[in-house]
C-alpha cells in the first residue's frame, strides 16, 4: 500500500517539454496534427501502460491561504455560517474520512417550511452537491462558499430588496444538501506536503473510481501508484458512506459532482460498458436540457456531452454514474467548473485552480451556473407537482447549443494512422513516448482531450 510519507521527493522538472509544447501550441491546428497526436497518445498508452502518477512537480503558482480556504478555515467558516443562520442551516458531523476528518454534510433550506411543501404548496427540490472528491481541485469548494455567501447575504439584506427576495425564493423552494469536503484527508495531505498533484485519499484511492457502478472496469486503475487507482473493492473507502447512506434515506431530484481542470459538463453514463452498448439513463433528455442551460449560463461556454465524446476516455466507478444508474436520481451530472486556457507542462495547481488574486473574480463568474441550476430545477419540480404522477413535463427550456457530436469519423481516421504508426514504431522504437506520460486526468478521463485543448485542437473536432 502506498504511504503518504513516501511522497516527498521532487520529480525532475520538465522545462524542455514545456517549451516544446508551447511552441507547438502556437502553431495552427490541423487535422493531420490532430490525428497524429491521437495516434501517438494511443500508442504510448498502449505501449507503456496507463500510469499517470501523482508525484509533486515544480508549480507555477500555489495558493495563498489568506485567500484560498485551507481545511481549517473551511471548517471555521462553515461553523460561523451555522452560528449566524441557525434557522437555515444544519450540519451533520457524523460522516468522516479514514483518518477521522469530518466531511461536513450541510443541509440548507428554510426549515420553518416543511421539506415537502414550498411556498406554492408543491415540494421542495431535493438537491445533493458534492465537493472535494479530488484533493488538488480547490476551486469547486470556493465556488460553494460564494454560493453560501450569496444565499445568506440575501437574508441580511433590506427586506423586500431583490437580494432578500432571491434568497427567500431559493431557500423556500430547495432542500439543499452539500457534502462540503468529500476527501478531507487528501486535502490535508496536499496542504502539508505541498504536493499539488495529489488527487486521492490518504491511501491514494481515487474516490471517483471507488463507487459501485461498473466498478473495476478499464476506465480506472488497479495500480496504487496511478492517479485513477480504484481501491481494493467498491466502496472500500469510508469517504463513500455519506453518499450511500444519504441516497438510501432520501430521494434526490438532482446530484452534481463538482470538479475542476477544464470547463465541461458530463452526462451519465461515463463508464466503459455503457459506452459500448450505448446505454443511457431514463431521463437523458431532461439531463441534456439541464446541461445545455448550464453550459451557456456563464460568460464562458462550457462544453457538454457524454464524457467519452468530450474526452475520448471512459471512467468506471464514478459517483455521478452511481447516482444516475443505481440510485436512479433523475438528474445527475459531473461538472468541471474551471480550467486554465494557458496551462502547459507538468505543474498541477495552475491546471486545476486560478491564481489567488483571481479567485474572487473567478468564483463570481461561475455563480450564474448555480442560478440557472436552481431556476431550472425549481421549474421542473413545479411542473411535476402540478401534474398527475408520471406525466411528462412540457419542454419549456430549449437547449441553447447542441451537445458535442460523437467522434466516429475521427476514430476511424485515427485507427488508420495508428496502424501505420504501429508499423513504424516497431521498427523505430518509441523513444518519444516518455514525453507523453506527464499528462494528467481531470475527472479523469484520459487526457487526450486536455492534450488536444492544450494544442488548440478541441474546437476542430
Ligand atoms: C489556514 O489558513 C489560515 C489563514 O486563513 C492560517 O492562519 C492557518 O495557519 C492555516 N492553517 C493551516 C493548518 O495551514
Ligand atoms: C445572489 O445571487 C443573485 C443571482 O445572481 C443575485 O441577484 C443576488 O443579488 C445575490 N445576492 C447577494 C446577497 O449577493
Ligand atoms: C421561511 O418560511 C416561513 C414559513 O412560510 C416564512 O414565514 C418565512 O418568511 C420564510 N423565511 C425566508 C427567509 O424565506
Ligand atoms: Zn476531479
Amino acid at each position: 500500500m502506498r504511504h503518504l510519507e513516501d511522497e516527498t521527493i521532487m520529480a525532475p522538472f520538465h522545462n524542455k517539454e514545456s517549451q516544446t509544447r508551447k511552441a507547438c501550441a502556437t502553431s495552427p491546428p490541423n487535422v493531420c496534427g490532430l490525428i497524429l497526436i491521437g495516434a501517438i497518445t494511443f500508442l504510448c498508452e498502449w505501449n507503456t501502460g496507463d500510469t499517470v502518477d501523482v508525484k509533486p512537480q515544480k508549480e507555477i503558482y500555489i495558493p495563498d491561504y489568506n485567500i484560498y480556504h485551507n481545511l481549517t478555515s473551511i471548517q471555521k467558516d462553515v461553523q460561523q455560517l451555522l452560528f449566524l443562520y441557525p434557522n437555515f442551516m444544519k450540519i451533520d458531523w457524523k460522516y468522516s474520512s479514514r483518518l477521522g476528518q469530518p466531511q461536513m454534510l450541510l443541509h440548507i433550506t428554510n426549515f420553518t417550511l416543511n421539506t415537502d411543501s414550498n411556498q406554492m404548496g408543491g415540494s421542495k427540490v431535493k438537491i445533493l452537491l458534492s465537493y472535494g472528491e479530488h484533493a488538488r481541485e480547490f476551486f469547486p469548494v470556493e465556488s460553494m462558499f460564494h454560493l453560501l455567501r450569496n444565499l445568506t447575504g440575501g437574508l441580511g439584506s433590506v427586506p423586500g430588496s431583490y437580494e432578500e427576495l432571491y434568497s427567500r425564493h431559493i431557500l423556500s423552494s430547495t432542500d439543499l444538501h452539500i457534502i462540503v469536503m468529500a476527501n478531507p484527508d487528501g486535502r490535508v495531505y496536499v496542504e502539508r506536503s505541498h504536493n499539488y498533484c495529489w488527487r486521492g485519499t490518504s491511501t491514494g484511492v481515487d474516490l471517483n473510481r471507488n463507487f459501485d457502478w461498473e466498478y473495476a472496469k478499464k476506465g480506472s486503475s488497479a495500480d496504487p501508484n496511478d492517479e485513477e487507482y480504484r481501491g481494493p473493492h467498491a466502496f472500500s473507502e469510508p469517504e463513500c458512506s455519506v453518499y450511500k447512506h444519504l441516497t438510501q434515506e432520501m430521494h434526490f431530484d438532482l446530484y452534481i459532482s463538482f470538479h475542476s481542470g477544464i470547463r465541461q459538463i458530463y452526462l451519465p453514463f461515463a463508464d466503459t460498458h455503457s459506452s459500448t452498448i450505448n446505454r443511457q439513463p431514463a431521463n437523458i433528455q431532461g439531463i441534456k436540457e439541464l446541461a445545455a442551460r448550464l453550459a451557456s449560463s456563464t460568460r464562458h461556454r462550457y462544453e457538454y456531452g457524454k464524457a467519452m465524446d468530450l474526452t475520448f476516455y471512459t471512467a468506471d466507478g464514478t459517483s455521478f454514474d452511481y447516482m444516475a444508474g443505481h440510485r436512479k436520481i433523475p438528474f445527475s451530472l459531473a461538472i468541471e467548473l474551471w480550467g486554465s486556457d494557458t496551462h502547459v507542462g507538468a505543474s498541477c495547481f495552475d491546471q486545476f485552480n486560478p491564481r489567488s488574486e483571481d479567485l474572487m473574480h473567478e468564483t463570481a463568474e461561475v455563480h450564474p451556473l448555480y442560478v440557472s441550476l436552481f431556476d431550472y430545477m425549481i421549474y421542473w419540480k413545479q411542473q411535476r407537482s402540478n401534474r398527475p404522477r408520471g406525466a411528462l413535463i412540457t419542454k419549456h427550456f430549449q437547449p441553447l447549443q447542441e451537445p458535442i457530436p460523437s467522434h466516429t469519423l475521427s476514430y476511424l481516421l485515427m485507427a488508420t494512422v495508428v496502424i501505420v504508426i504501429l508499423i513504424l514504431a516497431f521498427q523505430g522504437r518509441l523513444l518519444f513516448c516518455q514525453r507523453w506520460q506527464h499528462r494528467r486526468r481531470i475527472i479523469s478521463l484520459k487526457t487526450l482531450s486536455s492534450t488536444l485543448s492544450l494544442w488548440g485542437f478541441v474546437k476542430s473536432i
